[in-house]
C-alpha cells in the first residue's frame, strides 16, 4: 500500500492525509524507509556533538522553556574557553561537527560569535560547525559563514501563519522565520529546517503544509520531535506530541527527502525509553548527544524531563554507540555532510 503510494514522485495532499492518520500503515511505511535510508547511508550514523551555548533569549515563544518571561530558569552563558574545552573532549571522543546553539543572546554578537568559530575552524580544520541561534541578519549570518561555520540549524517550527501565532508572541513572524531560512540558503550554508509534532493547534493540514514548505526549501536537515510541555510556560497543561505520529512523521520525511540528515532527537528519547532507536528504525540518521558542561546541562532546559542530562559526554557518547547498534546501526566518525556536498567554496 505504501508502495502504491509512494509510486508517483510528488505525493498528492490526500495520501500523505491518509499516511498521517493510518495507524495501520506505519509497519509498511517505517519498512520502506529503513530501506531508503539504507540506499542512500546504508547502516551509518552521524553524531552530532551539542553544545549549548546559553539559555538566555530575547524571545517568548509559548512552548520554551528558556523563554525571556521564564523566571524559574536559572541563566548562564558558556565562555569561549569552556566552549573550546567542549570541542577539544568532544574530538577525542570523535565527533567531527560540532554544533553551537542557544537562545537568542545579544551577548553573542558577531564579533564574539566570529571570533569563536574562527578559533573552532583554526583548531580542527576537518570538523564541520554547525551553528542554531535563532534569527539574525543576513549580514551576520555572512560574517558567520566567513568565519567558518558550514551549518545552520533553524526549525521553521510550522509552515501555516496563524498556527504560528499560536505558538509565538506577535513579535515573531513566520514571514521573517522563512526569510531567515532562504538567506542562509542563498549564503551556502546546509541549512536545517524542522518542526515540532504535536504542538498546541497543529492539525495534520498544517503537517502537510510543513512538508510542502520544506520540499520547497530542499533543506539538508530536517529536525522534528514530539513538543513536550514545559512546566514553566503557557502550554504547561497541553498534550504533548506522541511517539506513533512523531515516527511516522520520521518516515514520511524520509521517503520524500531520500537524502536528507534526519536526527533522532532527544525529544523523542525523552517521551520513551527507546525513542531514538525507534526514530532511527523509522528513518533517522543522524544523533546528537551533548557535549554541554555538566554543571549547565540541567539549565537548557526546552522541555520538561529532557535526557542525558545528568551524563558525561563520554557516557552520552557511548550510550549511543550501544543504542544505535542494538537497533541495527552503526556510528560513524565523518563529518556526515548531506550526499552529494561538494564542499564550501
Ligand atoms: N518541546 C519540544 N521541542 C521544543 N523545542 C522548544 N521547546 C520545545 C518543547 N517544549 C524545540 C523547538 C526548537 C528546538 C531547539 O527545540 O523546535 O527549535
Ligand atoms: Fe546520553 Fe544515553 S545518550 S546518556
Amino acid at each position: 500500500m505504501v508502495d502504491k503510494l509512494f509510486k508517483e514522485a510528488d505525493l498528492g495532499d490526500e495520501e500523505l492525509k491518509r499516511l498521517i492518520k493510518t495507524a495501520e500503515l506505519d509497519q509498511e511505511l517505517f519498512c520502506r524507509a529503513d530501506e531508503v535510508r539504507r540506499r542512500n547511508y546504508g547502516t551509518d550514523v552521524y553524531i552530532r556533538g551539542l553544545i549549548e551555548l546559553t539559555n538566555y533569549c530575547k524571545n517568548d515563544c509559548y512552548y520554551c522553556g528558556i523563554r525571556r518571561s521564564n523566571r524559574q530558569a536559572d541563566r548562564y552563558r558558556l565562555t569561549k574557553e569552556q566552549i573550546l574545552s567542549c570541542c577539544e573532549q568532544g574530538y577525542r571522543l570523535g565527533f567531527r561537527t560540532f554544533v553551537l546553539q542557544g537562545g537568542e543572546d545579544g551577548y553573542y554578537t558577531d564579533e564574539r560569535m566570529c571570533d569563536i568559530v574562527s578559533e573552532i575552524r583554526c583548531r580542527y580544520p576537518d570538523c564541520a560547525i554547525t551553528l542554531s541561534l535563532g534569527e539574525r541578519s543576513r549580514e551576520s549570518y555572512q560574517r558567520l559563514y566567513d568565519a567558518g561555520a558550514d551549518r545552520y540549524l533553524l526549525r521553521h517550527e510550522t509552515a501555516d501563519e496563524e498556527h504560528y501565532r499560536r505558538l509565538h508572541p506577535e513579535s515573531m513572524s513566520l514571514i521573517e522565520r522563512k526569510r531567515c531560512l532562504w538567506n542562509l540558503k542563498e549564503i551556502g550554508y546546509q541549512v536545517g529546517a524542522g518542526f515540532m509534532v504535536g504542538s498546541p493547534g497543529q492539525t495534520t493540514e498544517n503537517l502537510i503544509e510543513d512538508l510542502r514548505f520544506l520540499q520547497e526549501l530542499r533543506p539538508a536537515m530536517i529536525g522534528i520531535g514530539p513538543f513536550i510541555p514545559h512546566k514553566d510556560t503557557p502550554f504547561r497543561k497541553e498534550t504533548g506530541g506522541t511517539l506513533e505520529l512523531t515516527l511516522r512523521m520520521v518516515a514520511i520525511l524520509r521517503l520524500m527527502f531520500p537524502c536528507a540528515l534526519i536526527p533522532a532527537t532527544t525529544a523523542l528519547g525523552t517521551i520513551h525509553p527507546q525513542g531514538r532507536e525507534l526514530g532511527l528504525k523509522a528513518g533517522a540518521n543522524v544523533v546528537m548527544p551533548n557535549l554541554s558542561p555538566e554543571n549547565v546541562r540541567k539549565l537548557y532546559e526546552l522541555y520538561d524531563n529532557k535526557i542525558c542530562t545528568g551524563e558525561e559526554a563520554a557516557e552520552c557518547r557511548s550510550c549511543l554507540e550501544n543504542r544505535v547498534r542494538t537497533a541495527g546501526y552503526q556510528i560513524v566518525t565523518a563529518r556526515g555532510d548531506v550526499a552529494g556536498f561538494a564542499g564550501k567554496s
